[in-house]
């Protein structure tokens, strides 16, 4: 769960970096599976930034997550090489097997399905990355297993 005193923190130990407004982005999404609005101000005034200049950082870049993540975060490679080996198909089942839109997360919280923009695995093609693990070859029986977890 994230804290504003956490938060205050993260922003402390990045404040000095150039252009520090990324990087402090980035480490509340590392720290917290997501950057929660509370911290856009105080991002704004540490930094002496407007709250629409920081806001506009964050919207920008889709790799922020502004909601807590599901308990699983499944992405899939939505990049040419892994769409020329069925990766559209496959994500249409994804969704059905795991009852949830591309770049949403479940009502119960289980799982988080988001695109991703090539994960380096293009010789695997199609690619996933569960947890932070990458899954190459991905086909049906694998969506299955993930399912099968997610719903353990
Ligand atoms: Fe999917 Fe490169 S295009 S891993």
């Amino acid at each position: 769960d994230w804290s504003t005193e956490r938060a205050a923190q993260v922003i402390a130990e990045h404040k000095h970096l150039d252009g520090a407004t990324m990087p402090i982005l980035h480490a509340m999404q590392e720290t917290f599976g997501f950057v929660p609005d509370p911290v856009v101000p105080m991002i704004a005034e540490t930094l002496n930034l407007s709250r629409a200049e920081v806001y506009g950082v964050l919207t920008f870049y889709h790799d922020f997550r502004r909601e807590p993540p599901g308990r699983t975060v499944v992405k899939l490679c939505a990049a040419e090489a892994c769409q020329s080996m069925g990766s559209t198909a496959l994500t249409a089942y994804a969704e059905e097997k795991l009852g949830v839109s591309m770049g949403e997360t479940s009502a119960d919280g289980r799982v988080t399905l988001e695109p991703i923009y090539c994960l380096g695995l293009c010789a695997c093609a199609p690619s996933a990355l569960v947890d932070g693990q990458l899954v190459g070859r991905l086909d049906r029986a694998t969506v299955d297993e993930i399912a099968e977890c997610v719903a353990a």
